[in-house]
């Protein structure tokens, strides 16, 4: 597998060993630099990952400077014209795309897996009205441990197989319940007549009431959001399920921690955050007062949507999502939108601005995904929850893939420790 070897030579003992670099099936090599402890006593230091591959996957390639991104080798831009949000979690958790009957089967099994257990239910009412939705959300993911003792065994596939089912079918339900309780309305069956977006907005926005009428331009809009969310190789909440997983812990605490880390504002906390710019910054004469923030790196501001670590050149995800913004208020006959206007100004304006041109910043994914959650009528505080809908899939497959690996160790970085040496205790009244 090897294509080109490294030579590192310690300086000071003249002690020289050969590092190979592994040949991925489409990307930069990656050296493996395991023997470096062995051989020579050190450690690598890279902070924040900046050249560090974590794994070995299948699942997802990213090329950041063509702005290329495949699922399972798939262009992206072809499973969110052709695909659905189902499929693509079938293609990334089982590798292929489904047959017409594997995809009935996969689908009728994620039907037969939408309700929760009312006990979850009651969970609830242990959060304040006012809590955050992704709060809700990590404490009743983990909290479902408690509840399949049955399918637990991480090293039986057919368990895992389960909870993958199990938590890509009841995301949606958790999520919802979530948004009932903040609104103080009553809890919403799931419907397994409705595909999946369709039972996602029933739950949101329907009341016992009365019937609830769904939009398919809506559903459908709401599916291509999922399917370009659904994974993102190692991505930082991927990587944490990653981390939690490789303990042997069960999956859904795993899938939990995903959530927690997703919900900061440098990660899926961002698309909430670029709603909050956007009406801080109000009207388009107020751009350049708001970038001028931005580059003066004492205020600490940033521009919420832009900038990737590993995209360069543009996000082929911000691309759809912004041709679909001009379709889908189109189609709700919303396209006099202002705050839509004002990102496209703003991004237009950032795009030719010396600080963002030099330091390749673009708009990622969620530059334009709130304007459409909002047109569809998701609220601004449950943007980051869609977002964790549509990771799980991409969280349950790499989850899968690691455990399924009989090579899985736990993941333990090493540190560069630059605190205090060995000294001796001093007594309190000494000090
Ligand atoms: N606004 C202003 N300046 C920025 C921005 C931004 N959005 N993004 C990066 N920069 C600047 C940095 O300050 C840094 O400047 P410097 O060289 O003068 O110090 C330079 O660009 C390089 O940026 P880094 O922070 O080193 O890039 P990194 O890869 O570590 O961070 C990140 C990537 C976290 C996405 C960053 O661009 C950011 O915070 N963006 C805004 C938040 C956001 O939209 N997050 C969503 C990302 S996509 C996703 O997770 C779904």
């Amino acid at each position: 597998m090897a294509t080109r070897q490294f030579t590192l030579t310690d300086n000071s003992s003249g002690k020289t060993s050969t590092l190979e670099a592994l040949s991925p099936s489409v990307g930069p090599d990656v050296i493996n630099i395991a023997p470096l402890a062995k051989d020579h006593g050190v450690y690598t230091f890279d902070p924040g990952f900046m050249s560090t591959a974590s794994c070995e996957s299948k699942i997802t390639y990213i090329d950041g400077d063509k702005g290329v991104l495949l699922y399972r080798g798939y262009p992206v831009e072809q499973l969110a014209a052709k695909s659905s949000f189902l499929e693509v979690s079938y293609l990334l958790i089982y590798g292929e795309l489904p047959t017409q009957t594997q995809l009935e089967e996969f689908t009728r099994s994620i039907g037969r897996h939408t309700m929760i257990n009312e006990s979850l239910l009651r969970f609830y009412n242990g959060f304040h009205y006012d809590a955050h939705p992704m709060a809700q959300l990590s404490a009743v993911v983990a909290s479902m441990a408690g509840f399949y003792h049955d399918s637990l065994d991480i090293y039986n596939p057919r368990h895992r197989e389960i909870f993958a089912h199990r938590i890509i079918a009841k995301m949606p339900t958790i999520s919802a319940a979530a948004y009932k309780h903040m609104l103080g309305q009553p809890f919403v069956y799931p419907r397994n007549d409705l595909d999946y977006c369709s039972n996602l907005m029933s739950m949101f926005f329907g009341v016992p009431a009365e019937p609830f009428e769904i939009d398919p331009i809506a559903a459908r809009a709401l599916d291509l959001l999922l399917i370009l969310h659904a994974d993102h190789e190692q991505n930082a909440s991927t990587s944490t399920v990653r981390l939690a997983g490789s303990t042997g812990t069960n999956p859904y605490s795993a899938i939990s921690s995903g959530v927690a880390a997703l919900w900061g504002p440098s990660h899926g906390g961002a698309n909430e955050a670029v709603l909050q710019m956007l009406e801080e910054i109000g009207t388009a004469d107020a751009i350049p007062k708001f970038l001028a923030r931005v580059k003066d790196k004492q205020d600490h501001t940033k521009l919420m949507g832009f900038g990737h670590r590993v995209y360069k050149h543009f996000d082929p995800r911000a691309q759809i999502i912004r041709e679909t913004c001009h379709q889908v208020l189109a189609n709700l006959g919303r396209s006099d939108n202002p705050l839509f206007e004002l990102a496209l100004r703003l991004e237009e304006i950032a795009l030719k601005d010396e600080y963002f041109v030099s330091r390749r910043l673009y708009p990622n994914v969620d530059f334009y995904s709130g304007i459409i959650y909002r047109a569809i009528g998701i609220p601004q505080s449950m943007f980051t929850v869609m977002f964790a809908i549509a990771r799980t899939a991409g969280w349950v497959a790499h989850w899968q893939e690691m455990i399924a690996d009989p090579g899985m160790k736990i993941g333990r970085p090493r540190q560069l420790y630059t605190g205090a040496t060995t000294r001796n205790y001093v007594d309190i009244a000494a000090r």
